[in-house]
């Protein structure tokens, strides 16, 4: 059986990062693209990360490259290409530029590797896997959004250290989008087992839900210069491995809704089932009444972000 072909696009912290990745869990062989300004910038990151595999022990090809023609039939592509925040800067303040960028990689996409699951994770998440899947015309289970991995990971790893235990035991489940709105469901939230209303106050888990909200602002503020990129990587990685693997990982994810949770046509985070042919089930809960205003409030807020990017491409 061949290696699976990933194509990272956009060779920044965060792509560099998910190849680094992809590659030391032996996912694939690995591509890492960027535009072509960047000259050979992407075929040093990917030869020094090759470098690093005799000494690490993974069997995985990586290539750096600013010609799609090398990324041809990829199985996965993950799109990381875009702007990051600075401080001040919310993820929605990316908006026009990274769509107009995410429109580009997406039509190269579309003609070089017509059958790969394409994972977005460009900010504002949300509207950019919107966008994406506007422009390559793929099934909706092909196009999918990284958020929901690595905002459960950013709550799993709060809690965690709240209740000083391993981050194994902590599994958690968070809906809606990737933004001030996103909604922790506390009733999917366990330590060992047991439901974590259980073990943590209302009052502390609220201020944690909190901090996990504020996740990614609290990182660039700490940074300065830009935003979090190994957890957003590991996430992302980690849906590669469900698709290549054929995992049938239970995870949320930025699938494209229909009747499922009455959203109508939106991108938002909810819980899939992830194997090779991208989202196999999106899985339906029976939310409280709060949660299931909340996620609303959500759905809203990704509906006027998608609606505010069609007028500012309609107008470029
Ligand atoms: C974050 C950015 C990458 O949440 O969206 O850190």
């Amino acid at each position: 059986m061949r290696r699976a072909k990933i194509t990272i696009i956009g060779a920044g912290n965060v792509g560099a990062t998910c190849a680094h990745w992809c590659a030391a869990g032996e996912l694939g062989d690995v591509v890492l693209l960027d535009v072509p300004q960047t000259e050979n910038m992407p075929k040093g990151k990917a030869l020094d990360l090759m470098q690093a595999s005799p000494i690490m022990g993974f069997d995985s090809r990586l290539v750096g490259s600013t010609d799609y023609a090398d990324t041809a039939n990829s199985d996965v592509v993950v799109i990381t290409a875009g702007i990051a925040r600075k401080p001040g800067m919310s993820r929605d303040d990316l908006l026009s530029t990274n769509a107009k960028i995410v429109s580009s990689v997406a039509l190269q996409v579309k003609a070089t590797s017509p059958n790969a699951v394409v994972i977005v994770v460009s900010n504002p998440l949300d509207a950019m896997v919107q966008r994406a899947f506007q422009v390559l015309g793929f099934p909706s289970n092909r196009v999918i959004g990284q958020a929901g991995v690595l905002d459960t990971a950013r709550f799993r790893a709060f809690l965690a250290m709240e209740l000083n235990v391993s981050v194994e035991d902590i599994s958690a489940m968070l809906m809606g989008g990737h933004g001030d709105t996103m909604v922790p469901i506390a009733s999917c939230t366990s330590v060992g087992g047991i439901p974590v209303t259980q073990l943590i106050k209302p009052e502390r888990l609220a201020e944690i839900v909190q901090r996990t909200r504020d996740g990614g602002a609290e990182i660039v503020s700490l940074l300065k210069t830009g935003s979090a990129y190994y957890a957003p990587a590991a996430a992302t990685a980690q849906m590669v491995e469900a698709v290549v693997r054929d995992k049938k990982r239970l995870l949320p994810v930025a699938a494209l809704c229909n009747a499922e949770y009455g959203v109508g046509g939106y991108y938002v985070g909810v819980p899939v089932i992830l194997g090779s042919n991208g989202v196999e089930k999106i899985v339906e809960l029976s939310l409280t009444d709060s949660e299931k205003a909340a996620f609303q409030k959500s759905v809203d807020a990704v509906k006027s972000l998608v609606a505010t990017m069609e007028q500012l491409l309609a107008a470029a």
